[in-house]
């Protein structure tokens, strides 16, 4: 088992050069005080030593409760956020030292799907005008023949019918506003996608056509994305590799598959169990653990372990040392020395749960928050 974690999670170093690495990523807000003298009286640490790679082709999933700073690791990556301290490599160059046009070529390459299509699309824009947008920011020489028929690909290519290129947003339903929102972010032929709660806002039956188009446009256009969602059915449809961030940290990493079948953190454990099994009888008679309490504020996050004032299998040593990402199988991290030690057996953890208050699924941390 390895003590120091490498700056990716992988559990080896990869063969090629990552699209995307994040190192040590610290993203601290200040919080200040005082309309004229304004006085730091804070901080709130968002992201707090975030590391994790994306390999070209393969799908991140970034999971956790509402809060817990997926949202900003977004926007650091896509340089809308300044780091406190750490490193975003795209490309294997550290985006912040990018000017003019590598700058630029980042800004095409990067791009992002967020959850509302509604409130990130104009009203008073035309679907044509929309999608059409990239090209008269970054492309202002195509004409106007040419950027019309671009943009009837683009949307025939997200399964819209070219037509609708002369509707407006409230005309269309939340689907299709979403795959506005798609055809816009591939119109300059990127080749990272940031999707943050993409399908989040919709209906299920509409999430599951939205996660297939991803599925298939990632086959066709050789994309590479980080899914950013709090519902982890979802998640793990469309996800290579899952991270699960708690209080700005990473809590849990590794392959898709290993992770859903056998976590090893409490935190996952709980939001796995929160998870409803469909049958009403098998929901009943299965063990839920107990996710008490709110989670902490990130102005004042708790010591040692961050998740000690809500773990059911904490021991006085998790208030004063903070656990590291340690591989407890190859490829499969865990920042939980208790059960990455083999002291606790991760699929016991329901026993070792404290007795009522008992937390509803829907409350618990898989359930609506996130949103
Ligand atoms: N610009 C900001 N200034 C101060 N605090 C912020 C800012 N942006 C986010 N936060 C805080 O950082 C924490 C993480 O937020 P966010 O990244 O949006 O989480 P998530 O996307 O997981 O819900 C929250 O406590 C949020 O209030
Ligand atoms: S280190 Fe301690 S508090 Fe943190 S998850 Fe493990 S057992 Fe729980
Ligand atoms: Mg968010």
């Amino acid at each position: 088992m390895k003590q120091e974690p490498l700056t990716s999670w992988r559990g080896q170093e990869p063969a090629e050069t990552p699209v995307l690495e994040v190192r040590d990523l610290k993203v601290h807000f200040p919080v200040t005080r005082g309309a004229i003298l304004r006085t730091t009286v804070g901080q709130v640490k968002a992201v707090d030593d975030v590391s994790f790679t994306i390999a070209k082709g393969e799908v991140l999933g970034l999971v956790g409760e509402s809060g817990c700073g997926k949202t900003t690791v977004a926007r650091t990556i896509l340089k809308l956020v300044k780091p406190s301290s750490g490193q975003i490599l795209f490309d294997g160059t550290d985006i912040w030292t990018l000017k003019g046009a590598a700058e630029k070529g980042f800004r095409r390459r990067v791009q992002a799907i967020f959850q509302d299509p509604f409130s990130s699309l104009n009203p008073r824009m035309s679907v044509r005008e929309i999608v059409g947008e990239p090209f008269v920011i970054h492309e202002p020489d195509m004409d106007r023949d040419a950027m019309d028929r671009r943009v009837r690909e683009l949307l025939e290519l997200c399964g819209l019918p070219g037509r609708i290129g002369e509707r407006y947003p409230h005309e269309m339903s939340g689907g299709q506003r979403q795959r506005v929102g798609i055809a816009r972010a591939l119109a300059l032929n990127p080749d990272f996608i940031v999707c943050d709660e993409a399908v989040s806002a919709l209906d299920v039956s509409i999430q599951a056509q939205i996660i297939n188009l991803l599925q298939d446009l990632k086959d066709e256009l050789g994309l590479t994305y980080l899914f950013i969602g709090h519902d982890l059915s979802v998640v793990k449809h469309l996800c290579d590799r899952v991270a699960v961030m708690y209080l700005g940290k990473i809590a849990e990493a590794g392959d898709s598959e290993t992770l859903f079948a056998e976590p090893l953190h409490p935190y996952t454990n709980a939001l796995m169990e929160a998870i409803p099994v469909p049958d009403p009888k098998t929901e009943a008679a299965r063990p839920h653990q107990v996710l008490a309490g709110e989670i902490p504020s990130p102005l004042d996050p708790p010591s040692g372990c961050v998740f000690h004032t809500r773990c059911p299998i904490a021991i006085p040593q998790c208030q004063e040392d903070a656990p590291r990402l340690e591989e407890a199988r190859p490829g499969h991290w865990a920042a939980c020395p208790v059960v990455t030690s083999g002291r606790t057996n991760p699929h016991d953890l329901h026993l070792a749960a404290p007795s009522p208050p008992q937390v509803s699924p829907a409350n618990t941390a898989a359930g609506p928050t996130g949103r």
